[in-house]
């Protein structure tokens, strides 16, 4: 048996794998610009007011919020319906795009 760090060394970096590179950011651009562009713009910055930014949010956070929105164990009236359209393919692309956003801030005096 292995060391069991060496052994969960290999499993997180077996999962951060899976989930930074197995998506496909530019597939996931053209779910951005087909669906969710006129709320959450595909440059991730809010087009309406009540929308979240999803700009450089992390890509790991973002595919649980769109679970959780097709599953209902998170609802919104707009959002919950949006989430039965993708895939776990769909969700993985389009969280990768937007998470890939550059963002900068500038925090007040
Ligand atoms: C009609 C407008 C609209 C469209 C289109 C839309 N969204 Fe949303 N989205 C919202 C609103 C409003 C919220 C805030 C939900 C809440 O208050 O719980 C939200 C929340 C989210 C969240 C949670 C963000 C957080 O910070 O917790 C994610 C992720 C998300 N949307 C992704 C998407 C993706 C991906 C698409 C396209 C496939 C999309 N949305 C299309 C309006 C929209």
């Amino acid at each position: 048996m292995k060391h069991p760090v060496a052994a969960a060394a290999l499993i997180l970096a077996a999962f951060a794998a899976s989930t930074a590179f197995a998506a496909d950011p530019a597939a996931g651009k053209k779910v951005a610009q087909g669906t969710c562009a006129v709320c959450h713009g595909v440059d991730g910055i809010a087009k309406v007011p009540d929308a979240p930014h999803l700009a450089g949010e992390n890509v790991g956070y973002l595919v649980r919020q769109l679970k959780a929105f097709k599953s209902g164990e998170r609802k919104h009236e707009q959002m919950s319906i949006i989430a039965q359209s993708l895939d776990d393919t769909a969700m993985e692309n389009v969280s990768a795009w937007y998470s890939q956003i550059k963002i900068s801030v500038q925090v007040p005096e």
